[in-house]
């Protein structure tokens, strides 16, 4: 195990952007913000740093992970772009969209990073500090989100630290991310279908295609097989606390997550409330949801009730990852 190594935490920033640069290219391990949620970083064609990665993570080594880069031009050495495919490319990159694709012939991505898969996942990130340390280190970039496996995803540098300090060599801290959950993944390869829901909702995906995306098969996140996404399993994204969902009331000793300006029945002077958006607004939900998760699981009560989201727009991200938050685990 990489525990006990000394975690630096820089601001974002010339000399920040410079280390990170240079920790990637001798194999370290480097969070920096995205757009989406914080990643945790490392040189895609090193195998032996893609290890480290999932060791760091405790993550099992059948997830693959998604290579950043920085523009189409690089995304197309990696991989193969049928006309959906450019067509989503053009219309949201730099952006919350991750596209799953066949590799190119001399893809240069590390099998491990991608499970041995014949695809590959690939982003093109808008954050400002991610794209400067793309720019600077020069190469793809593996980046699942920067937390401890299972766990919720972090939208902050001080979550990061939470779960990584001693594992990891740097945090770059670029503050707390804008749109809150991860991007949302397309799979073009028969034909486009949402992988994952995140932060680019379905209908502006679908405006440009100009159909609908196909659904993956009800098992496609299951244990067992050769999942189509294979990190959708069941629970993910998961606090500790107990969480139960479309709550009309709370009970003694439970902690709410409220969502819009209507009251619930059972809230007392002793309820820990945190409220998504008093105003009802799903961009902040999303922004706020994983922070306000490990903020209420901090509590110590004994179950996180959360009231009911809508499902347009961002609501699909928002409660696909609340659904995994409540699966129960042992
Ligand atoms: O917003 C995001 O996407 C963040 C930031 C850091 O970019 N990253 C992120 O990565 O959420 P991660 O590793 O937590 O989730 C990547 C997902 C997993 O569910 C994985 O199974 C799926 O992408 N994935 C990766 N490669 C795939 C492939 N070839 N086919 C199907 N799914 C794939
Ligand atoms: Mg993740």
């Amino acid at each position: 195990m990489n525990v006990g190594l000394k975690t630096s935490i820089l601001p974002a920033g010339e000399a920040a952007v410079a280390k990170a640069a240079r920790l990637l290219a001798g194999g370290g391990l480097v969070a920096f913000p995205t757009e989406t949620v914080y990643g945790l970083g490392a040189d895609a064609t090193n195998a032996a740093a893609i290890a480290r990665l999932y060791q760091a993570k405790g993550r099992p080594a059948f997830n693959p992970l998604i290579a950043h880069v920085g523009d189409l031009a690089a995304a197309r050495r990696i991989a193969r772009f049928d006309t959906a495919a450019m067509a989503l490319a053009e219309a949201f990159w730099p952006g919350p969209l991750t596209l799953v694709l066949p590799k190119t012939k001399d893809c240069p991505v590390a099998d491990l990073a991608t499970a041995g898969l014949e695809t590959v996942a690939i982003r093109v990130p808008s954050h400002p500090v991610a794209r400067q340390i793309l720019r600077a280190f020069g190469g793809p970039v593996v980046a699942p989100s920067a937390n401890l496996s299972g766990h919720v995803s972090p939208t902050t540098a001080a979550h990061v630290q939470s779960d990584l300090a001693g594992r990891i060599d740097l945090i770059v801290d670029g503050g707390p991310v804008e749109v809150g959950v991860e991007s949302s993944i397309v799979g073009c390869l028969e034909v486009p279908m949402l992988l994952r829901p995140g932060g680019l909702p379905r209908g502006e995906i679908e405006r440009v295609l100009g159909r609908p995306l196909a659904q993956p098969p009800e098992d496609a996140g299951s244990d067992g097989g050769q999942p189509l996404a294979p990190g959708m399993l069941a629970s993910h994204y998961a606090p500790r606390t107990r969480v139960r969902l479309d709550a009309v009331r709370v009970e003694p000793g439970e902690a709410l997550l409220a969502f819009g300006p209507d009251a619930i029945a059972g809230v007392d002077a002793g309820t820990s409330v945190m409220n998504l958006s008093e105003r009802g607004d799903l961009g902040e939900a999303a922004a706020r949801l994983f922070g306000y998760l490990r903020a209420l699981d901090a509590r110590g009560a004994r179950a996180i009730v959360v009231m009911p989201v809508p499902h347009h727009g961002l609501g699909e991200a928002i409660n696909d990852r609340l659904r995994r938050a409540a699966v129960e685990r042992d």
